[in-house]
């Protein structure tokens, strides 16, 4: 079985539920904003949220994508950066519940949190980030040692902001013989590092995913076909998502259009992530493009239809074997 090495801002979510929007309007926070605060606000939010009883669920797009190969089970690991705290070794236990492989790294500020205040009878969601730690990794971090041994390395589109981080990453990544994924991750990290984006593209990644927003920030084309067309000559395999509406992909003269899988959608957390992950498990097997876009639909089908990023059991169930079908028509 090949295996996968992720990398990614390493954020743990902290819901709660509360009663009212009092903290809300003592923290300044617009409902149904998201605001980046300092340390030292983020700690008296996260201790307010204490008191009324808080869920902690780690996660960050690339630490999601990488329990659900692990899950699968690819050979996954992990390089994020933690504090010395209680939060970031919970983000790490978490992960090797799930059997990922980490590489923790440590930094003096603490862990990276992102606050989610539900407030309401529509359970409206108002967001209070703190990166902290992760947000100082950088190449000097790396070392090639952790990059060997992995047959794909998969970038999580957040971290670009930090150019110099991904650049060394990206060449350790390709000596160590990495296939190279990066997932977008949201149009305005692609608009504002678009010229290193298309380099970075250029040069290094093999499958880029990417959804229609971020599809049309980087090619500056309307339609997400027209978007795939012109991504898949800057890369081997292009894949464009587009919601309930599914997914394109092409890779030289092939191209596909993937409907999404049937689903009951409550909650469409997780989606892309989830995807990235189906979609990559299934390549990693040698499976047609248009099986790998299929399995991926399947995978993310399921997380759509439960609340946060973690896919129950039955579910899983339900996926895999729906999986094993295809593969099994596919190897005949
Ligand atoms: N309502 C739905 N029903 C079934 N499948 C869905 C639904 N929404 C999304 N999907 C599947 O998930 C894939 C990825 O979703 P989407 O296009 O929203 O990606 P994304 O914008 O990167 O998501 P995210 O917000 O998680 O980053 C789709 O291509 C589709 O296969
Ligand atoms: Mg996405």
């Amino acid at each position: 079985m090949k295996s996968i090495l992720g990398i990614g801002n390493a954020l743990t979510d902290i819901l709660a539920i509360l009663p009212d929007d009092s903290l809300l309007k003592e923290y300044h926070l617009p409902l149904g904003s998201m605001q980046h605060v300092d340390m030292e606000t983020g700690d008296r939010i996260w201790n307010a949220l204490k008191e009324i009883g808080v869920k902690y669920v780690p996660g960050g797009s690339a630490a999601n994508t990488i329990t659900c190969t692990s899950i699968f089970g690819m050979p996954s690991g992990y390089i994020g950066k933690i504090g010395d705290d209680e939060l970031g070794q919970l983000f790490k236990s978490t992960m090797e519940q799930f059997g990922v492989r980490t590489t923790m790294l440590h930094s003096d500020k603490s862990s990276g949190r992102c606050m989610v205040f539900i407030t309401g009878a529509n359970a409206e969601r108002t967001f209070a980030d703190y990166m902290g730690a992760a947000l100082e990794m950088g190449p000097e971090d790396l070392k090639p040692e952790y990059f060997e041994g992995y047959d794909y390395f998969h970038i999580e589109g957040y971290l670009v902001q930090n150019q110099d981080l991904i650049a060394k990453a990206v060449q350790m990544a390709k000596e160590a013989g990495c296939i190279i994924s990066i997932d977008m991750a949201s149009y305005n990290v692609v608009e504002s590092n678009n010229a290193f984006l298309h380099n970075l593209i250029d040069r290094y990644v093999d499958i880029v995913f990417a959804n229609e927003t971020e599809a049309r920030a980087f090619t500056k084309l309307e339609g997400a076909e027209e978007a795939l067309r012109e991504l898949a000559g800057h890369c081997e395999i292009a894949v464009v998502k587009v919601g309930k509406d599914g997914s394109w992909l092409k890779k030289g003269e092939e191209e596909y259009y993937i409907p999404a899988w049937p689903a009951t959608p409550v909650d469409a957390t997780g989606a892309g992530d989830t995807y990235a992950a189906g979609f990559l498990y299934a390549h990693s097997l040698g499976m047609p493009l248009k099986e790998c876009g299929e399995i991926g639909s399947i995978i993310a089908a399921k997380v759509v239809e439960v609340v946060g990023t973690k896919i129950d059991v039955p579910r899983w169930r339900d996926a895999k074997a729906e999986i094993r079908k295809l593969i099994d028509k596919v190897n005949g």
